[in-house]
Order: structure tokens, then C-alpha cells, then sequence
């Protein structure tokens, strides 16, 4: 099976209200600067055109009724990148949550930050731990933003708290298993990715939702993100409908 989708999706949902056959979806967002350089412009265009992106998925997620979607915006090893490009993803996540939370809120999505949000400029961490509280009890899509977010950093934090966790007397090392470990996760409370859509054509995980994506059907596009449309998401659905899902069984 060649999972390597060439760019430009034809439709295939095109009666749209079919429902979805899986409850969560996660996203590598890749592509923004290369978008901006075909055309010329600045990174920064980039990534403002990968805000565009995002708001046009997440409604039409939640016209389709998805339950859980989740988005990597920025990786632990994203820090790495040039300072004036760092600050300037951090000032656009600040700016999109202050202008877009209304409209969220609106239509019940519930927000959820999962990363090592500490390292966060105090005003935009602060910001982000009021959205997932004023959201909390919305009943529509459940939005995961990784932020700050390593797999690896995630899986060490949760062997730090078990750890300490045992010292305390809290748990028994015997009775630890899958279950307890995902519990320790920031995914605790959330169902594992049935479908991990990565644009812009790199096959890797680039260290997102490791422990989580065990199972998770991958499906690679060289769209890049600016242009991942609701046809894109619809047709990564229609392959993932048609695997054959054997979680290392027969
Ligand atoms: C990947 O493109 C994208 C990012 C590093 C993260 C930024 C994502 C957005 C701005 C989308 C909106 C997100 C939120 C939460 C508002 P890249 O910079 O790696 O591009 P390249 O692969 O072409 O270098």
C-alpha cells in the first residue's frame, strides 16, 4: 500500500453528514515554511496561513462530528529553531487563543493543552490553563494542542511520578501496568489515535504521541499544511476505512 498521497485530494465525501468511523485523529502540521518559500514570503506567512488551516479543519470536524482531534504545534525540540521564529510562533499562539477562544467556546469544543506547558512565557501559559478551564465542561470536539509536547519528555515525566508515587507509599510497583502508565500521561483521559494524518511528505513520528500511536494507522500526504483542505482530511478517513486494522493478531 502506498501511503504516500500525491497532492490534490479529489472529494470523496461529497454527501458529507456520512458518519466518521473513528473517534480521534491526530495531526503533524508540517509543511508551513515550505508553503511560504514556493511562494516567496516570509516564514511567518507561513504560519499564519497554517492558522487559516487549523480553523477551517476544526470546523469542519465539528460539522462531521469528530470527537477528538490532535494537533502538534509545537515540538519540545522546536525551541532549537531561530530565536525571532520562536518568539514569533509563541506571540501567534498567544494571539490566535485570545481571538479564537470565543468562537471555540461557541461551538462547545473543548480545549486541552498536552506538553510541559512550565517553559511557557507566564501570560500565554496562563492563558492557556484559563481556555482548558473555561472549557472544560463543553461537550463538542475535544481539541488537544501539543505544546512544548515531546513523546519522550511525556514517558519520563510519567516514570518521575510513578516513581515518586511509590516512594509515597501511593502505589504498589507490582500493580503497575499499561493502564496505570497511560493514566500518567497528559493523554490520560483521552482514547488512543485510531489515525495519525502527517502532512507535507516526511514519513517519522518526530517524537509525537509515541506510547499513544501503538496501534494508530498512519497516513502520509505531501500536501503541505497550508493546504490541507476538508477534502485531504476526508480522503486520509476514506483509506484509513478501508485497512485492516489486526493489532498483531491474524
Ligand atoms: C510546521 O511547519 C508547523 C509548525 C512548526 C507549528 C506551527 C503551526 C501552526 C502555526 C498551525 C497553527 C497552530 C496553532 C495551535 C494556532 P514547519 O515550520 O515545520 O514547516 P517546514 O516543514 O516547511 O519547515
Amino acid at each position: 500500500m502506498n501511503n504516500l498521497v500525491k497532492r490534490g485530494a479529489s472529494k470523496q465525501f461529497e454527501e458529507g453528514a456520512e458518519a466518521l468511523p473513528l473517534d480521534h485523529v491526530a495531526i503533524i502540521m508540517d509543511g508551513n515554511r515550505r508553503w511560504a518559500r514556493e511562494r516567496l514570503l516570509p516564514r511567518a506567512a507561513g504560519h499564519q496561513a497554517g492558522v487559516k488551516s487549523l480553523k477551517r479543519l476544526v470546523r469542519y470536524v465539528g460539522e462531521r462530528s469528530l470527537k477528538y482531534l490532535t494537533v502538534y504545534a509545537f515540538s519540545s525540540e522546536n525551541w532549537q529553531r531561530k530565536e525571532e521564529e520562536v518568539s514569533y510562533l509563541l506571540k501567534l499562539f498567544s494571539d490566535v487563543l485570545d481571538d479564537e477562544f470565543a468562537e471555540l467556546a461557541e461551538n462547545k469544543v473543548r480545549l486541552r493543552f498536552i506538553g510541559d506547558l512550565e517553559r511557557m512565557p507566564a501570560k500565554l501559559k496562563n492563558s492557556m490553563l484559563e481556555s482548558m478551564e473555561n472549557s472544560r465542561e463543553n461537550t463538542g470536539l475535544n481539541l488537544q494542542v501539543a505544546i512544548n509536547y515531546g513523546s519522550r519528555l511525556e514517558l519520563t515525566q510519567a516514570a518521575r511520578a510513578i516513581a515518586m508515587d511509590v516512594k509515597r507509599g501511593l502505589v504498589d510497583p507490582e500493580s503497575i501496568d499499561e493502564n496505570m502508565l497511560s493514566r500518567y500521561l497528559y493523554t490520560a483521559d483521552l482514547p488512543d489515535p485510531e489515525l495519525l494524518i502527517r502532512t507535507g511528505g516526511e514519513m517519522r513520528l518526530s517524537n509525537y504521541l509515541l506510547w499513544q500511536s501503538a496501534y494508530t494507522e498512519f497516513y502520509v500526504t505531501s500536501t503541505l499544511w497550508p493546504d490541507f483542505k476538508p477534502e485531504d482530511f476526508d480522503l486520509a478517513v476514506s483509506e484509513f476505512s478501508h485497512r485492516n486494522r489486526r493489532y498483531g493478531g491474524d
